[in-house]
This record gives structure tokens, sequence and C-alpha cells, in this order.
């Protein structure tokens, strides 16, 4: 990536990678994603917060080089995850004047996951700030966004907030800024529901201190930067308070087609109440499509068949997901077919155990779903319509 100025004396320094297309060896990034690092220049002193990706480490260095960057005063590491801090390491060595600053659970991950030595790190505390010479360094204490390390810093004369993963988006651009949040709502919506969702309590608290702020943009470690804060807050402040939609999300695998038969029957009767459904077969989706979905559905069906005594391997690994991501559903159910085994559902249930859901009655099939098992499924359908609207919902 090139670099380039984004306020005076601030300047772009990270990396775009094109051709990533797994995230953490779970998610997938369709549209690839960047490392974003800042180096902010004050009249006394060099900061640079966040690095890159280890496997982008060349794009830092030679962003370096070309700014004639000679001295790195404070290395500002907002978050241990190795995306932003792997090439600490090498920033130290190339710069061995250079002071980490960080929260005291980020040094301690450092130390464990970079080698640092504890000596190059300076904790800094909610609220400190470290002054550059005509620019000031605050920094806001926001654990748990996404790792519990995890700070954001403001540069106060700029007044910018660089963010790091809050507020980020998995998107490979050339474009430095993003100034119609809708061009990207669904990058956003979708890194939202695989990185935030679990822990959206916590951010609906620090939305209100951050919206108090003075902020001329908002620059995360992925994706474009926001020179109007205003619609991504917005979105986030949805995404993460508690109004949900008239949506049911339907993750299932089905073997010989009993299951797809009874969630195609579950589609209709619910689309015909007025009700809308997102069915995904599991053994084609995009986790991150599925994850999309739940941020706002009030509902989840799971399809299962069985395999041998249990439910079917990849529909465990779809709720085990679902249980860490933490949506805000207010209901629950499993339905699906077994030949001997049948105990999917409480195996299902004992894995959602993080979802604040009432578990309306299962529907399961003993072979080939009949005509009863349908009439359930219309039931079942029902149910979950009037549930909708008890919330209005609908
Ligand atoms: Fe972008 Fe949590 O790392």
């Amino acid at each position: 990536m090139v670099v380039r100025e984004i306020s005076p004396g601030i300047y772009a320094v990270g990396a775009i990678d094109w051709e990533r297309r797994l995230f953490d060896a779970l998610i997938p990034l369709p549209q690839g994603t960047s490392y974003n690092a800042y180096l902010v220049q004050g009249s006394e002193k060099t900061a640079l917060i966040d690095t890159v990706d280890p496997s982008r480490e060349l794009d830092l260095i030679t962003n370096l080089v070309s700014l004639g960057v000679e001295r790195i005063d404070y290395l500002v590491v907002n978050h241990a995850e190795q995306d932003h801090a792997g090439t600490v390491p090498m920033v130290l060595e190339l710069y061995p004047g250079s002071k980490v600053l960080c929260s005291e659970k980020c040094r301690d991950l450092l130390v464990r996951l970079e080698g640092i030595g504890a000596e190059r790190c300076e904790v800094v505390g909610d609220g400190a700030a470290i002054p550059l010479g005509g620019r000031t360094l605050r920094f806001l204490s926001t654990p748990y966004v996404h790792w519990p390390e995890t700070i954001l810093t403001y540069e106060e004369t700029s007044r910018f907030l660089f963010s790091c993963d809050l507020f980020g988006c998995h998107l490979a651009t050339s474009e430095l800024y993003c100034d119609d949040f809708l061009t990207i709502a669904q990058y956003s919506k979708r890194y939202f529901a695989e990185i935030m969702m679990p822990f959206r309590k916590s951010i609906a608290k620090y939305l209100d201190r951050i919206g108090g702020l003075p902020l001329a943009g908002i620059a995360p470690s992925h994706g474009p930067i926001y020179r109007d804060p205003a619609p991504v807050l917005a979105a986030y402040r949805e995404w993460s308070g508690d109004c949900l939609s008239n949506h049911v999300v339907i993750p299932y695998v089905s073997m010989h087609g009993s299951v797809r038969m009874m969630v195609m029957r579950l589609c209709d009767t619910l689309m015909g109440a007025g009700v809308k459904v997102h069915p995904f077969d599991l053994t084609v989706t995009d986790i991150g499509d599925l994850a999309t979905t739940l941020v706002d559905a009030a509902t989840l069906v799971i399809g299962t068949p069985t395999v041998l005594f249990g439910a079917h391997p990849q529909v465990i690994g779809a709720a085990h997901l679902a249980n860490l991501l933490r949506p805000r559903a207010r209901f629950a159910t499993v339905i699906g077919s077994y030949g001997w085994g049948g105990n999917a559902v409480d195996q299902i249930k004992g894995v959602l155990t993080h979802l604040e859901v009432e578990f309306l009655d299962p529907v399961m099939a003993h072979g080939a779903p009949d005509a009863k098992v349908l009439q359930d499924i219309d039931r079942l359908g029902m149910a979950i319509r009037d549930r909708h609207a008890s919330l209005g919902l609908m």
C-alpha cells in the first residue's frame, strides 16, 4: 500500500491484503482485507499506531522507509492479535529506541505471543495522555472489543480516533476513505457479526463515550477510514442494541432430503405468515453470511439429520459458532429427522448455552416426514409468528 496522509503529519502506512481468503483459519474473506497502521509525527516525538500482519511486514517497513522515518519513539499496540501486532518485533528491532505503549494485559500477551521483553513496554491506563509535540495521544480502555487487552487511541489535535478492530471491515480497497457508509455497510455488518457481536453489550457502553468525543474521523485497522463517523456509529448502535427483526435463520444439513423437506415447509409456512426466512444449507454456506443474518434475526431454527447417534457434525459446528457469537435471537428450536438415535435435540440444546432464548417445541421426524410431522412444522411456524408478533416485530 502506498503511504497516504490523512491529516497533517498523520499517515496511513499499513498494507492491503488483496489475496487473503481466510482469517483465523475460520472466517472467509471474500473481499480480502487490510492491516492499517498509522504514523503520527509530532514536533518532538513520533508514534506508530499498530503494525501489520507478519505476511505483509515488508509493506510496512517499505512505507516507513519511503517516509524517511528514522526514529519511532512510541509504538502503540491497541490490540495484541497477530494481524496488528505480528510485526511489532521487527519494528522494535529496526527502531531500538522505541517503546511499546499498551495496556497491562496487552503487554503480557505481547510477551507470550511475540516474545517481546516486558521492559520494552510502558503500560498506559484509561485516559492516559502522551504528548508528541503539537499532538497528543490519549488512550481509552475498551476491553473485549474484541480481546480483553484492547485500547483505542485518540489523537487530540487531529481529532482522529484510531479504533483498531472496532468499526473495521474486511475489505481490500484502493479507497482510503469511506464517505458513503451504505457502500460498505454489508461488509461492516458482516465484520461486526464475526468479530464484535459477542461483545455487543460492552460495545453499547463504549459507543456513548466515543460519541462524546469531538471526532474528525475514525481510522480502524481493517478497511477504509470514516471521515464522517456518524453513520458507522449509528449502525453499531443499532446492531448492538436490543432491536430485532422479523427474521428466522435456518441453518441446516440434509443427507437424504427429509430435513430439507421440513426446512422448506417451514420456510413456506413462515413466509405465508409474513415472517422473513434465511435458510442456509451448511454444506455450501459462507459462515460470514450466516453470522450476518444472525445479527438481527429474532429466531434461530436448526435443522439436522442424525449421523449414527447424534446431530450432523456440521450442524454441531454451526450451533457452536452461533453459541460463540451470542446473537440477540429470542427464540430457538430444532427440527430434523432420525432413524434410531434420537438425542440430536438435547445435543444441540447443550451447545447453545450462551443464547438467551426461549426454546420452542422441536419437531423431529422418525424417518421421512409424514403428514403429521408436516402439520407440526406448520404449528411451529405459527408459534414463531405469534412470538414475533408479541415482540411487535410484525
Ligand atoms: Fe484484526 Fe483482532 O485482529
